[in-house]
């Protein structure tokens, strides 16, 4: 298992280019499912959840090929059944669920287990292809899902937590090819959603409303080859921002679209630091002054949790008194005790976080316990006294592609140590 020693106090400058969405690119490669014909996805990050996703479609039958950014899948003919090893590994390989269905009406996936960030469900999953006619069942740590006669229906994806954003992917990869009409109401509008939607309607499907609360699918008899490139990751984006925040000079990200990034670029111009984008790029510089900051995570276009942990870590040096609530998945506070264990002085009550901001912190042996916590945990590091060594990094390879070899590239001191 691999660790990250990150030497803190090296200041950070120049410009990092952002890879494509992971959380775009894994349900356009399970959408690759719904055709017969070869399809083209590029800007395809390298991350080992990408892997997985691309494992799970060759078990399933696809020719794969894959070349720098670039995957080449063609899914002629396909089992509905996918491995219970390796879909176990990761929990967005449910989002293979809706383009089985889709295309081959039945489906059969082992059921993802609970995560360090909280519960996770997939009832409202299971709702929407039921109201589109398929029946559900539960057995053995799997779910079987048989849907002869798929026909469109109105289907609501809203959690008391918000919508969900691969249950709208999923029901609308079902329903591209369904009979009938199909409204998704209560729709995510996450960008991930919208650039699916697009790769779906490059394959003939007929698609309206995405990027907005109610989508409305027409079902079309068959889908064909298309190629698409997945958009660029606003979360790496988000992240290498604070990069640059924590360490207090001037880091442009590029490649990125901005629009994207308004719930996360708003906040850091509140906290004083100077946000200019221009063009595909946004530059980041310290303002005169920094200020403590209340944050709550919601649904796009709100404040997303996947920054609440580097935000945390920003926070955490911020003079002044931070509070920040986390909306969408209450118990995604793994990080909290690390960074306390760094110094910072963080009460946690309930699913907010007070955060007193203390003016540096102390390099210590640390523990990843997800994705986004050990990029807080690594950003921390940038910022701290001596040397923090970020253990079990794997959880930081699944969505981050190369952050270490990006942030040495920036002027960051990390070292990747094979144990
Ligand atoms: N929920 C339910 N029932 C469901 C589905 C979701 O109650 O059937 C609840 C969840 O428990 C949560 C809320 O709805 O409280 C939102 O969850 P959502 O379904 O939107 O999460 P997801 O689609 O499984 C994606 C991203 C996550 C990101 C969330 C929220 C992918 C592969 N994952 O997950 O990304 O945090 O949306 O934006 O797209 C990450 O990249 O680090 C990550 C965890």
């Amino acid at each position: 298992m691999d660790k990250i020693l990150v030497h803190g106090g090296h200041r950070l400058s120049g410009s990092v280019k952002i890879s494509g969405s992971k959380n775009s690119a894994l349900p356009i490669l399970a959408a690759t499912l719904l055709t017969r014909e070869s399809c083209t996805i590029s800007r395809v990050p390298d991350l080992s959840d990408i892997h997985y996703m691309l494992t799970i479609l060759s078990e399933l039958g696809c020719e794969v090929e894959r070349a720098s950014g670039m995957v080449q899948i063609k899914a002629e003919k396909i089992k509905t059944q996918a491995p219970y090893e390796i879909v176990r590994k990761m929990r967005a390989s449910v989002c293979i669920l809706g383009p089985l269905l889709g295309r081959e009406h039945e489906a059969t996936v082992s059921l993802p287990g609970g995560c360090v960030i909280g519960d996770r469900p997939i009832d409202l999953h299971l709702q929407g292809f039921e109201a589109l006619g398929a029946a559900v069942r539960v057995s053995g740590g799997n779910v079987k899902i048989l849907a002869p006669n798929l026909r469109g229906a109105m289907v609501s994806m809203r959690s008391k937590f918000g919508s969900t954003v691969l249950g709208t992917g999923n029901v609308m990869m079902a329903a591209v090819l369904a009979d009938g009409t199909t409204v998704i109401d209560g729709a995510a509008e996450e960008p991930e959603v919208v650039d699916l939607a697009n790769f779906l309607i490059a394959m003939g499907a007929k698609i309206e409303g995405a990027g907005t609360r109610k989508i409305t699918i027409e079902g079309v008899k068959e889908l064909h080859g298309a190629e698409h490139e997945v958009i660029p990751d606003r979360i790496e984006a988000g992240t290498f921002l604070v990069a640059g925040a924590i360490s207090g000079t001037e880091v442009t990200v590029s490649r990125v679209t901005p629009a994207h990034l308004t719930a996360v670029t708003g906040p850091l111009s509140e906290a004083g630091f100077d946000i200019k984008p221009n063009g595909n790029q946004i530059t980041i510089r310290p303002g005169t002054k920094r200020s403590a900051l209340k944050l709550d995570t919601v649904p796009y276009p709100g404040f997303p949790t996947d920054m609440q942990a580097q935000m945390c870590a920003l926070l955490a040096t911020t003079e002044g008194i931070s509070v920040v609530t986390e909306n969408v998945f209450p118990q995604r506070f793994m990080h909290i005790a690390e960074l306390k264990r760094m110094g910072a002085s963080i009460d946690l009550q309930g699913s907010t976080a007070v955060i007193r901001g203390v003016s540096q912190l102390s390099g210590a042996p640390v523990m990843a316990s997800d994705l986004r916590a050990s990029a807080a945990l690594v950003l921390a590091g940038l910022q701290a006294d001596g040397v923090t060594e970020v253990n079990r990094v794997y959880h930081i390879d699944r969505g981050y592609e190369s952050i270490d070899e990006k942030l040495n590239e920036l002027g960051a001191r990390i070292e990747r140590v094979k144990t």
